[in-house]
């Protein structure tokens, strides 16, 4: 099996507690695998068809070995590697990341406006995500993706304004429909905006061509004529992505699972403390890939991710 994509929950803390996901006044749920171990799964999971990968959290920047460990991930061959961040600590460290070999960055950017994000994010400075931004556009860790879960009556009047900012950036701004997730938010289908309600905003004041979307990729993609940066739509609700789905999420306890919502996993901390060899790890995750289905449908049990969103890795 080749062209999987992993998504690597580093850690299962965050600084912040976003509306949409409230990790809470951190879980001591302690991170399951040490460094070598983060390293280790993902060279394994390279050899069994993992070509792009992404560090995510809880919020990765705050693992204090992360330097060490995306150096030494950024030299497993056959991989392209990229983070999802909150951006409150980016600045100082996108040149590191670049230089470990990362070739891009998701960045949180809820809002444009100081107080919106701080209602947004629990506290979060919009200043310094957006000088992390700035950082990783000029560390080359283009386009910068900024991540904007839209909410009804909080930030939902702002589209055009984050529309304009690609205008003459390395930016990719998504709008992303919110999911529910536990512990998140407590009213979320009054906060549901509709992908399409957000584009029909944005072409009051812009037009939008289409830009052709890639395999199993989640965004459909516009540019507005001219414009340096792009604009994505993220529907996992009104165009649900699950049929073209390549993904694989290795949590930060440890397990790898195939979907957001599904329960079922494959124990790698465990499988680690017990002192499996190389040959066995490979062999149980070639097991799990065979048994998961292609498309990696979610569990139909489970409309909703079976756990919070900051230790699935988002
Ligand atoms: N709905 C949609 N996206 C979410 N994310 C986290 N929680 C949710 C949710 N409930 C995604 C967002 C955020 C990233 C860290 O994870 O894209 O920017
Ligand atoms: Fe933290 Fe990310 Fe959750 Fe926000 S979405 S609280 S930054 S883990």
């Amino acid at each position: 099996m080749s062209g999987l994509y992993l998504r690597l929950s580093v850690t299962g803390r965050c600084d912040l507690r976003c509306v949409y996901c409230r990790p809470g006044p951190v879980p001591r749920l302690a991170d399951a695998l040490d460094g070598p171990g983060l390293v280790r799964a993902a060279r394994l999971l390279a050899a069994a068809g993992v070509t792009k990968a992404r560090l995510t959290g809880g919020e990765p920047l705050l693992r204090p070995d992360l330097p060490d460990v995306a150096a030494a991930l950024g030299r497993i061959p056959g991989v392209t590697w990229s983070l999802t961040t909150n951006g409150q600590r980016l600045a100082g460290m996108a040149g590191m990341l670049a230089r470990a070999g990362f070739s891009r960055v998701n960045v949180s950017v809820d809002s444009l406006d100081p107080e919106v994000f701080r209602r947004i994010t629990g506290g979060g400075d919009l200043a310094r995500t957006l000088a992390g931004c700035r950082e990783a556009e000029r560390a080359g860790l283009v386009p910068v993706k900024w991540n904007v879960v839209v909410l009804r009556g909080i930030n939902d009047g702002e589209a055009e304004r984050f529309a304009a900012e690609t205008l003459d950036r390395a930016i990719e701004v998504r709008f992303i429909e919110c999911m529910p997730s536990p512990g998140g938010l407590a009213d979320p289908e009054e906060r549901y905006v509709p992908a399409a309600e957000v584009r029909a905003r944005i072409e009051r004041r812009f037009a939008l061509t289409p830009l052709p979307r890639g395999r199993g990729a989640t965004a459909e993609l516009f540019a507005i004529p001219g414009a340096r940066g792009r604009i994505g739509f993220i529907a996992p609700h009104s165009a649900p992505f699950c049929a073209e789905c390549n993904r694989l999420r290795l949590g930060s306890d440890g397990v790898l699972r195939p979907c957001l919502c599904r329960t079922d996993g494959l124990d790698l901390a465990a499988l680690f403390a017990a002192g499996a060899t190389d040959a066995g790890v490979s062999a149980e995750i070639s097991g799990a890939l065979a048994r998961w289905p292609r498309g990696l449908r979610p569990d139909p049990a489970r409309a909703a991710p079976a756990a919070p969103m900051h230790l699935l890795g988002g």
